[in-house]
């Protein structure tokens, strides 16, 4: 049976854009006609709403399939409104973390290559079994990030998280990009904590990233992806190029 390729989309730092950029780039897969599933693991539950997707009164969510409450994905799966796009929504809830084994998503994914050919995973900044549950599952991660000063911590640690579980747990875990989020390349300050990040984890793993657009944050309000709410805008062309080169780099 074959299994999903999985991308986890992490950074221990909030507001970095992990949210928007899970919502985005699943629906560009899809939209590329392949099957996907967004799985938010956050309990603010914003990978869900990004895509319109609000759970039902007393549904499971993704918390309860980890846990194991529920028996199977199905009792939290939504579909969206895109096809061959799905969502396993965050119980909003259940803000704490539930205290589960790191491998279960990878578990509760596998062999489901028949349903879905793409996995993205959405997950809150704190460290913890969702973030690790995430890690364990995944074959790469995007790392969102805002290039200010204190950006590069919030990275570091996310970086040491992924060698650690990919020499660990998760030998399938190969692949790293970093991706600025409303990086202005006319800032100097933003030049330099770009560079900065290519010295110490690689140029290659630093896309081009993702250029400030108010019109990826009334997307998310209107509960729809870029490419359908503004497909012209800068961050619909943005969130194509990422796509992209993330294809050429896995
Ligand atoms: N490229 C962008 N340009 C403008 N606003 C953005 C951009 N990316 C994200 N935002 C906004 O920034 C805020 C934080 O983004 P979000 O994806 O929710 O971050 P996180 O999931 O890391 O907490 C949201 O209000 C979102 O709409
Ligand atoms: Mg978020």
């Amino acid at each position: 049976m074959a299994d999903p390729f999985v991308v986890a989309v992490a950074n221990r730092k909030g507001g970095t854009g992990k949210s928007t950029t899970s919502v985005n780039l699943a629906a560009l897969w899809a939209q590329e006609g392949r099957r996907t599933l967004l799985v938010d693991l956050d309990s603010q539950g914003h990978g869900g709403l990004g895509l319109g997707v609000r759970p039902g009164r007393g549904q499971a969510g993704s918390q309860q399939c980890l846990t194991g409450e529920v028996a199977t994905l199905d009792a939290a799966l939504v579909a969206t409104a895109q096809p061959g796009l799905d969502v396993l929504p965050a119980d909003t809830r259940m803000p704490r973390e539930p205290a589960v084994d790191a491998g279960r998503l990878a578990a509760l994914l596998q062999g489901q290559g028949e349903r879905w050919d793409r996995v993205i995973v959405d997950t809150p900044p704190s460290a913890g079994a969702l973030l690790d549950n995430a890690l364990a599952a995944a074959h790469g991660v995007v790392v969102p990030l805002q290039p200010h000063a204190l950006a590069a911590e919030g990275v570091r640690q996310l970086v040491q998280l992924f060698f650690r579980t990919a020499s660990t747990v998760n030998p399938g875990l190969q692949h790293l990009a970093i991706v600025p989020v409303m990086r202005d390349p006319r800032v100097r300050l933003h030049r330099r904590v770009i560079d900065d990040l290519a010295r110490q984890f690689g140029g290659f793993r630093i896309l081009r990233g993702i250029r400030a657009d108010i019109r990826l944050a009334e997307a998310f309000e209107a509960g729809a992806a870029i490419i359908h709410y503004a497909p012209r805008s800068r961050g619909a062309m943005d969130y194509q190029l990422l796509s992209e080169e993330l294809e050429a780099l896995w």
